[in-house]
């Protein structure tokens, strides 16, 4: 189907209104094309096996330079299209080069060398809120604080300088955004971590980016300007994903008070309901983005070289085919299928971080503040309208 072809195509992305992601009606194969801020059009897949079948498939690739590649915003005629370093815009081989770089950092093994780490940062920042309330707001002291601080520690990245990247973070993430601002913000966090990178080849620390700078970038196997790319990546993913994870996950918990208690009465069943909420929320709401390198087929429609395709993590994972009653919160489901994380060589490089992060947080939280309850009534509770879901605040007491 060409661009020409299609009329009222629904305007993508959806918005973020609510627990509940918002979906068009696509009829029974959830197969459908919308139209992006840039005026492009797009496939827009929603259901898991098509998901699984887009993702892992080598006829897409996630490099955004590429002609047709769907812009799901605006981005100024004069920034920089590079995506160097920045694996997750990265196509094989170079992908797999520089994953298999990182993959020793994420790996399960070296996460749980640095869980006494993120347990202490938990307890501190549970007292620093303790200390701020109650009422306090859960995102300021916790769900923002704690992710950030872990990430800051593995990339050598001070934390004292949070508020500089955080703000810059939240820039480039909001909707609301000129593209002039989204720009001026990209190359603000770029010449930040290009400086910290100076200093840490200078003097090198026991952090990831020291380790990168001496192994990767003295041996010419990676550039400073690919280390770069990298690092801004990682600074960003590395706290806004769970930060929204924890600040979500603490309003699902208090509305579903019996599974709650049951959690409290089982702190085995942690591990369970950290996916659950990973599945039910899925907070990259707007979906992954490729453009297909070969005229290829997905679910039995035909995709031409050229053209975008948006692979919604959101749908797919209340799709009910996989997660009977996919739109209930349901601690004991069993959502080990879930793709919060995507699927395929571009897997999310941070998963065991982030559930070792979501595990220690969720449950120091609801042992250490047995009377957490919101501070609001939940529908005052204003929602980010960024790429990534997530609460703004989140009043609570105890
Ligand atoms: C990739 C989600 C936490 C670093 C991804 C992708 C998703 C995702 C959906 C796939 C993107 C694509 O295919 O285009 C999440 C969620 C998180 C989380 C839901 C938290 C709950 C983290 C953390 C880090 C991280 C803590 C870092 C330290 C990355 C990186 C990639 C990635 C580097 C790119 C991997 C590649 O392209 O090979 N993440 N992420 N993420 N994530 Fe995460």
């Amino acid at each position: 189907m060409s661009d020409t072809l299609a009329t009222n195509v629904p305007t993508y992305p959806f918005g973020n209104a609510g627990l509940d992601p918002l979906l068009p009606d696509l009829g029974p194969d959830g197969v459908g094309r919308v139209r992006l801020p840039t005026g492009q059009q797009a496939w827009l897949f929603t259901r898991h096996e098509h998901l699984r079948e887009l993702l892992r498939s080598p006829d897409f690739s996630s490099d955004f330079t590429r002609p047709g590649f769907p812009l799901i915003r605006p981005i100024p005629e004069d920034m920089p299209r590079r995506p160097d370093g920045s694996l997750i815009r990265m196509d094989p081989p170079e992908h797999t080069k520089f994953r298999r770089m990182l993959t020793p950092e994420f790996m399960i093994k070296h996460i749980r060398t640095l869980e006494p780490l993120i347990r202490q940062t938990v307890v501190d920042a549970l007292e620093q809120m303790r200390a701020a309330g109650p009422p306090a707001d859960l995102v300021e002291h916790f769900a923002l604080p704690v992710p950030s601080m872990v990430i800051c520690h593995l990339l050598g990245v001070p934390y004292a300088d949070h508020d500089y990247f955080q703000e810059r973070s939240r820039i480039l993430l909001a909707w609301s955004s000129p593209p002039e601002q989204v720009r001026d913000a990209i190359e603000e966090l770029r010449d930040y971590l290009a400086r910290l990178i100076a200093d840490r080849r200078d003097s090198p620390g026991e952090d990831l980016i020291s380790r990168l700078a001496a192994e990767r970038v003295a041996t010419g196997e990676m550039t400073e300007e690919e280390l770069v790319g990298l690092s801004v990546l990682l600074l960003i993913a590395g706290h806004e994903t769970t930060s929204n994870m924890i600040g979500l996950s603490t309003l699902v918990l208090l509305e579903h008070p019996e599974q709650l208690r049951q959690l409290r009465e089982r702190p085995e069943l942690i591990d369970d309901t950290v996916e659950e909420l990973l599945r039910y929320l899925t907070i990259v709401r707007t979906g992954l983005t490729r453009v297909a390198v070969a005229d290829t087929d997905v679910g039995g429609h035909r995709i031409a070289a050229g053209e975008g395709v948006i692979a919604l993590l959101s749908a797919a994972n209340r799709d009910t085919d996989v997660f009977p009653a996919g739109a209930e919160f349901d601690l004991h489901r069993g959502s080990h299928q879930h793709m919060a994380f995507g699927f395929g060589i571009h897997q999310c490089i941070g998963q065991p971080l982030a559930r070792a992060e979501l595990r220690i947080a969720l449950s120091e939280m609801i042992t250490r503040l047995p009377g957490l309850a919101l501070a609001v009534d939940a529908d005052e509770v204003r929602y980010r309208d960024a790429v990534v879901f997530g609460v703004q605040r989140l009043p609570v007491t105890w």
